[in-house]
């Protein structure tokens, strides 16, 4: 049976195990079947991708790390959990969700987005700088139906450390390049809060374009909330990235 919904956690990305139905319905979102990983039989991982994935610009994709110019993208671990709480109890980071996160809820959060690389191959990755964990980037799928659900989506949040370098960005190429020439994927969206100016920049900046006609009020929002209304971001495989 699925979780009781929780607000916080659930806002914005995908922070959740998806159901296996989940799978059924990415495939009809344009994605060559059977284009999405799936867990094995056992339940094993299904490798993120392989090195015929990679596009240049010095990222070399490995069993279930990518490589940037600068960063490393790389499945969730251990160490990751106290920078990660720290991250997500600051109220400049968590400026648009609707609040901070204590650490129990933080932990959980990690140890969700880790189950999702098992359920679905692929997932909002730890990243990191010169070996420290700034954040994550990456690939999920929103759990609240909308018009234009089922999708991807490609989401980030950062460090305010980490900010005003470009990480965001370079992190989220790579992760449209995955999206794109390992699992298939046809489109990816992206969606924020209108007010959240930082985060539309990164999807311009990645070549995401802004669909006027899609944007939306995310039903987890309160009528009343400011961050209720959302803009509603898409990229193609084909377009320029
Ligand atoms: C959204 C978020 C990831 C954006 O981070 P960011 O660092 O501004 O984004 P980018 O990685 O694209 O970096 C762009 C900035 O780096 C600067 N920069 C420096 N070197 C750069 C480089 N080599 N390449 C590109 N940009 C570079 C750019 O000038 C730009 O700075 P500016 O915004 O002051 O003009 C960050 O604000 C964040 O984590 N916010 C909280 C979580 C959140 O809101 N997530 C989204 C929910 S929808």
């Amino acid at each position: 049976m699925e979780r009781p919904f929780v607000l916080e956690e659930r806002t914005h990305l995908c922070d959740a195990p998806l159901p296996r139905r989940v799978h059924t319905a990415l495939q009809g979102l344009g994605s060559a079947p059977p284009a999405v990983p799936q867990a094995g039989p056992s339940g094993a991982h299904v490798p993120l991708g392989s090195p015929s994935g990679a596009r240049g610009r010095g990222r070399r994709y490995g069993e279930q790390v990518i490589e940037t110019e600068r960063l490393v993208l790389r499945r969730w671990r251990e160490s990751d959990r106290e920078p990660f709480a720290a991250l997500n109890a600051d109220p400049e980071v968590m400026e648009y969700f609707p609040s901070t996160l204590t650490r129990e809820r933080s932990d959980a959060l990690a140890d969700r987005l880790e189950a999702e690389f098992e359920e679905r191959g692929f997932g909002l990755w730890a990243v990191e700088l010169s070996g420290e964990f700034i954040g994550f980037t990456g690939l999920s799928v929103p759990r609240f139906t909308a018009h234009f659900t089922p999708c991807v989506e490609v989401g980030w949040r950062l460090a305010r450390s980490a900010w005003g370098h470009g990480y965001a960005s370079e992190a989220a190429r790579a992760a449209l390049d995955h999206g794109f020439e390992t699992v298939g994927l046809r489109e990816i969206t992206s969606f924020t809060a209108v007010v959240n100016t930082r985060s539309r920049r990164v999807m311009e900046r990645i070549g995401m374009r802004h669909d006027p006609d899609g944007d939306f009020d995310h039903p987890a929002l309160a009528q009343d909330s400011p961050l209720r209304r959302h803009v509603l971001y898409r990229i193609g495989a084909d377009d320029p990235r």
